[in-house]
C-alpha cells in the first residue's frame, strides 16, 4: 500500500523527521516513495493498526491515508487519473481538496471536490457531505494528491494539554506537539526507559508517559519535581520516577540505563543554571547524557542556536543526526538536535 501522510506546515523540517523517526519507534519498514510540501508517500506492508497507531503517536502531521494516486497538478491530469483510479472501499464518500499554501492557484478545490465526487459516484458510491464513511482528500501541492483517510491525528489533544492548562504551571514550557515531536525523535518505544535530566514541571516527561514509556526526570528544584508529579498524575501516567540530581553528574547513578533521553536545558539566565555558565552546562551534562544511554540509541537536545551542542556532543562521543532551527521570538532562535550514541 502507498500510506499519504499531510504534515502540518508548522515547521518546515520537524513534521517529516517526527513521522519518519515514529514509524522506527514502531518498528513499520517502509521506503519513502514521493515527497513534495507538506506531503510524504510511503511504501510499504501497512496494517491497519500500524496506522492508527502512528496517528495516535505523532503530533506535527493531519492525517494519514491510503493513496489513491498522485499527477500532475493541472485540472486535465487530476480529472483522467481519477477516472482511472480504483474506488474499492464501502460506505458512503465525500471529497475534500486542500491547497498546501500557494501552490497551483489555477485548480479551485471546490471543482476539483465536485468533479472528483462526481467521478466517484459514476461507481455506485454514495456520496454524503455531512457525515461520510470514507473520507477521500485532495491534496494540492508541488504535485496532485487522492487518497482515502484511514486515520487523523487527534490535533485538539494536543491543544488540551497546553502548559497553562495543567495542575502545576511555570512560564517557559515547551508546547506539547513540541514536546511531543521531542519525544518521537529519540525514537522511544513503548515499555522503555525514557530519562530527562532537566525535566523541570515536566512537559517533555508527560508526553513521553503518553506513548507508554517508564519516565525518569530529574531536576535541582524539589519544588518542580513536585510540579511535574503533580502534573505526571494528572495525565494518568503511573510509570514515573522523579528524584532530585544534577544532570552533569547523573551517568554515576545510571551509566547506560536509558532507551532515549530528551531535554530542555535553561537558556541562559544565570537563576536557573544555578550560577554555571551556560558553555560548561552544555558541555558537561551531554557528556553525563552519553554517559547514561545505551548504545545505537538516540538523544534530542534542545539549546539557544548560539550554543554549541554539535561540538559539545560530537566530543562526548554522540553522532549528529539533525539540527532543526525554529524561530521562538525576535532575539531567541532554538536549535532542536537529535543525537545517535553509536557504541
Ligand atoms: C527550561 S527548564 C525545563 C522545562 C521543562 N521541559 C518543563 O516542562 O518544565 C530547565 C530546568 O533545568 C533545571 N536545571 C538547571 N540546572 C540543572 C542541572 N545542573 N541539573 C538538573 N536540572 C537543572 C532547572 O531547575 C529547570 O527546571
Amino acid at each position: 500500500m502507498r500510506l499519504l501522510v499531510l504534515l502540518s506546515g508548522e515547521h518546515p523540517t520537524l513534521p517529516r523527521s517526527e513521522v519518519l523517526a515514529a514509524l522506527e519507534a514502531l518498528g513499520v519498514r517502509f521506503k519513502i516513495a514521493e515527497e513534495a510540501e507538506q506531503v510524504l508517500v510511503l511504501e510499504g506492508d501497512f496494517k491497519r493498526e500500524e496506522v492508527a497507531r502512528l496517528a495516535e503517536r505523532v503530533a506535527m502531521a493531519h492525517y494519514f491515508g491510503e493513496l489513491c494516486f498522485s499527477c500532475e497538478a493541472s485540472h486535465e491530469e487530476v480529472l483522467s487519473s481519477a477516472r482511472r483510479a480504483d474506488y474499492s472501499f464501502d460506505g458512503s464518500f465525500a471529497v475534500r481538496v486542500h491547497r498546501v499554501r500557494h501552490h497551483a492557484e489555477h485548480l479551485s478545490t471546490e471543482r476539483l471536490e465536485r468533479e472528483i465526487g462526481a467521478v466517484i459516484a459514476s461507481r455506485g458510491k454514495k456520496v454524503n457531505l455531512s457525515a461520510p464513511e470514507n473520507l477521500i482528500a485532495g491534496i494540492i501541492s508541488e504535485r496532485f494528491y487522492l487518497a482515502r483517510v484511514l486515520a487523523r491525528v487527534d490535533r485538539s489533544a494536543y491543544e488540551e494539554r497546553r502548559p497553562h492548562l495543567r495542575p502545576y504551571f511555570r512560564p517557559g514550557v515547551l508546547l506539547p506537539r513540541l514536546a511531543r515531536a521531542v519525544v518521537n525523535l529519540t525514537r522511544v518505544r513503548p515499555g522503555e526507559r525514557f530519562a530527562d535530566p532537566f525535566c523541570g514541571t515536566g512537559g517533555i516527561l508527560i508526553e513521553a508517559g503518553l506513548v507508554g514509556a517508564e519516565v525518569y526526570g530529574f531536576d535541582l528544584e524539589e519544588e518542580f519535581l513536585s510540579g511535574a508529579e503533580l502534573n505526571l498524575r494528572h495525565y494518568g501516567i503511573e510509570r514515573y520516577h522523579l528524584s532530585h540530581g544534577d544532570a552533569r553528574t547523573l551517568w554515576e547513578r545510571y551509566p547506560e540505563y536509558f532507551h532515549a533521553i530528551a531535554c530542555d536545558p535553561p537558556y541562559g539566565i544565570s537563576a536557573s543554571t544555578k550560577g554555571l555558565s551556560l558553555e560548561r552546562l552544555y558541555e558537561e551534562s551531554l557528556a553525563s547524557i552519553y554517559r547514561m544511554l545505551i548504545p545505537r540509541r538516540y538523544a534530542c537536545v534542545l539549546a539557544p542556536s548560539e550554543v554549541d551542542v554539535e561540538g559539545y556532543a560530537s566530543s562526548a562521543g554522540f553522532g549528529i543526526e539533525e539540527v532543526h532551527l525554529e524561530r521562538v521570538h525576535r532575539s531567541l532562535v532554538r536549535k532542536i538536535v537529535v543525537l545517535r550514541k553509536w557504541r
